[in-house]
This record gives structure tokens, sequence and C-alpha cells, in this order.
């Protein structure tokens, strides 16, 4: 990929950051549609100073989220409706939670490099940033609003990159409100599947399960995955889960996995794959971010194909192979012994 000519350029990536989230909160792309509108008619609909937002529109088009019909009238492009919270695939809620919560965890960044502890460590939170929001709702809202838009982007990929015909009941440790094994089960009619996460996010999932039509085969168990995983799946998905945590805490996750499989149960692990030795090409500069907001959030990190085999092995589990699906990987194991 090409790297900017000038660290000047490429220092003011925030202001980027800051002019997608305005966007975002103003509901912009909503307020502008399918259509081409004048700034005066923008301004009325977002209630905004009409000469500011003809500047934040000015802006959008250089990043090519807007287009500028002419000198007043301003149109979204193909990549600017993914801020629209209706457009498939949107956007909307990553950029709320990345304007209104990662963008202020990260200017501490510098701390965490130096100490090489995360923000809510360094608060004096612990290492446990779940347990840690368990009285904020709107964090964890916003959160799963994120997840969601995240995911639903990679449910199609995971969909066909595995084969599922063989499993009967699969479960998602750690699968939020419920997006990617509500995917899967609308594939793959045979499936029963069991949501496993923490207790605040079963309200969520069960009116997404009721708007898929799956509630009769697809339930939602609340637990923690340190104390013990139900049993019930052939099948364990894990999908941005082992990245939250230290390699400690990843073993006794995995552990619990194991013992609520049955003997040659399956695991597979998604996660984004830390390159050996880093390029500037888009997917590692993606996985390299993802690894430091994983420094200065969580306090987890992301790691290679050898990482997570070797966490896979020490847990019980043998390694089967890895699929790539784009920016992410699906990482399996099958469990060995009783
Ligand atoms: C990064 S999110 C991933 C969500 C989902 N797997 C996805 O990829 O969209 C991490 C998930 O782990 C869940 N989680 C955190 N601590 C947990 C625990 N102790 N037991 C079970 N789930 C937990 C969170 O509630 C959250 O849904």
């Amino acid at each position: 990929m090409s790297v900017p000519a000038s660290v000047h350029d490429l220092v003011q990536s925030h202001r980027v950051t800051a002019v997608i989230y305005a966007a975002a909160k103003l509901n912009l792309a909503e307020a502008i549609g399918d259509e081409t509108k004048s700034v005066a008619e923008l301004a009325r609909l977002v209630s905004a100073d009409e000469a500011a937002l003809r500047r934040l529109l000015v802006g959008l088009t250089t990043i090519g989220l807007c287009r500028q019909a002419d000198r007043d009238r301003f149109a979204m492009t193909e990549l600017g409706r993914q801020l629209d919270e209706t457009a498939d695939p949107s956007f909307k809620d990553w950029v709320l939670f990345e304007g209104e919560t990662l963008a202020q965890v990260w200017s501490g960044l510098v701390e965490s490099v130096r100490s090489g502890k995360s923000a809510g460590d360094l608060r004096g939170d612990g290492d446990d940033r779940y347990a840690a929001t368990s009285n904020a709702p709107e964090w964890t809202r916003l959160f799963n609003a994120a997840m969601v838009n995240l995911t639903r982007t990679i449910v199609p990929k995971i969909v066909v990159a595995h084969d599922f015909t063989v499993a009967r009941v699969v479960m998602d440790v750690g699968g939020g409100t419920g997006e990617l094994i509500g995917g899967l089960l609308q594939h793959n009619p045979h499936l029963e599947g069991i949501a496993f996460d923490l207790a605040r996010c079963e309200a969520g999932a069960q009116a997404h399960f009721d708007r898929l039509g799956i509630a009769g085969r697809c339930r939602f168990v609340a637990g923690s995955f340190f104390e013990k995983v139900p049993g019930g799946a052939d099948t364990i998905l894990m999908k941005s889960i082992l990245h939250n945590w230290k390699d400690d805490r990843c073993e006794v996750i995995l552990r619990n996995c194991r013992d609520a499989l049955p003997a040659s149960g399956t695991l597979i692990v998604i996660e984004r794959i830390m390159p050996e030795l880093a390029t500037t090409e888009p997917q590692d500069r993606s996985c390299a971010m993802s690894d430091l907001n994983m420094l200065r959030g969580p306090g987890g990190r992301e790691r290679t194909e050898a990482e997570y085999r070797r966490l896979g092995v020490l847990a019980g589990f043998a390694f089967v192979g890895t699929c790539n699906i784009g920016s992410f990987n699906l990482v399996q194991f099958r469990k060995v012994g009783n």
C-alpha cells in the first residue's frame, strides 16, 4: 500500500476519525439518503450551522465519503453510505464506539507502551475490562452494537469457510448478542445453537434470535468462561475472544472449552493473525493497530499462528489447520483425549 510522503500528513489521521464521527453523530448519511441535497436543507434536517456543515461536507468529500455535485449540493458515495445505520454493511455503530470511547482511550497509548499495562490497569480497574464495565450499560450497548457491525460482515465468510454439515450443536463462546451463531443457524437449518456470554448480552441475543425466527433451536446461556463453559455442543466457535486476554487467561478459557466438548470435539478460534514480519500491507496494519488496541484496551494481544497453535496444544487440543477469510482466520483444533 502507499505510505504517505510526510509524517505531517500521517499524524493528522485523528482528524479523519473526528470528521467521520461528526458525520455519524449528525445522522448525515440518513439525512442525505440516495439523493443529492443542498447544504441549506441538510442543515435544517440535522440541526447544524449551514456554513460549518458545508465545511464538514467538503472534508467528507476529500476522504471519499461524500460527492460534491456543485458548490452547495452533496450526495453520499457508496463508501459514505456505510455511515447509514440501515445500510448493508453499516459501520455506524463502530464509528460511534470509536469516536466516543476508543479515540479517548488511545490518547494515552504512550503510558501503555512505557508500562506494558492497559488503560484500565493503569487506572487501577484491574485486568478485566468486561468486569470493570459491569455497571456501565451505555458502554456495553455501544460496544455490543459495534461488535455486531464488524461481525455481521464476516459471518458470510465463516459460513462458507468451514463445513458445518457434520456438526449438530454449535456453541459460540463469548458470542455477544448472537450475531455469529444467528447467521450460522440461518445458513444451516440442521444446526442447533448456543450463545454463551455474560448475562448482560442475554436480552439482545434473545431479541435477535426472535427476529431471525430461530429461537426454537438457539438459546442463550449466561455465565463466565473463566468459571465453566456449558456442555452440549460438539463444536465451539470463539471469535475475537482470545485476543482480549493474556496467555494465562487464554489457557483457562481454552481448558474450560475443552472440558465442555465431547471426545474429538471441534474448536474454531476466529481471530486476526499477526504477521511474523510486518509490512505496510493493509492487512498487517489492521492487525498491528488491533494489537495496540488490545494493549491499550483489554490488555490482550494479537498473536501469530504459531502462538495460537501453542495455546491450543497447551490446553489439550490438536491443531487441525488454519483457513484465511480476509482480515480474519479460522484456526481449527480437535479435542485430544476424553
Ligand atoms: C470482543 S467481544 C466479541 C463478541 C463476539 N464474539 C464477536 O466477535 O462479535 C468479547 C465478548 O466476550 C464476552 N466476555 C467477556 N468476558 C466474559 C466472560 N468472563 N465470560 C463470558 N463472556 C465474556 C463479552 O461480553 C463480549 O461479548
